[in-house]
């Protein structure tokens, strides 16, 4: 396998209803996934990003939440609709996606 040059985490915790930290899966976060997937795979971008399905990546107000390593830049509050352009702008373009990011208080 070679080494991929991004890494993107997807938290897909879960928690019971009216829990008090919520979850990225009452966010949202399967379709955010499902759209990293079929972006990943339609693009054929398998060898150069990695995708992971995570548990809790620590700022559950702001799921869907989405890390990316080698750069350890934290996404929130994601929609389906935002995983374009994490994948033009930064995975394949080297630039964050500013608008997107957690406030840095958070991350
Ligand atoms: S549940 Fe997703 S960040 Fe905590």
């Amino acid at each position: 396998m070679p080494r991929p040059k991004k890494h993107v985490f997807v938290c897909t915790q879960n928690r019971p209803q009216g829990h008090p930290r919520g979850s990225c899966v009452s966010s949202g976060c399967g379709a955010v996934m499902n759209e990293f997937m079929n972006q990943i795979q339609a693009r054929q971008l398998f060898d150069d990003i990695a995708l992971t399905n995570t548990g809790c990546l620590g700022p559950c107000g702001f799921g869907a939440s989405v890390l990316v390593y080698p750069d350890g830049v934290m996404y929130g509050k994601l929609k389906v609709s935002d995983v374009q352009s994490i994948i033009e702008q930064h995975l394949l373009g080297g630039e964050p996606v500013k608008s997107l990011q957690v406030p840095t208080e958070v991350w």
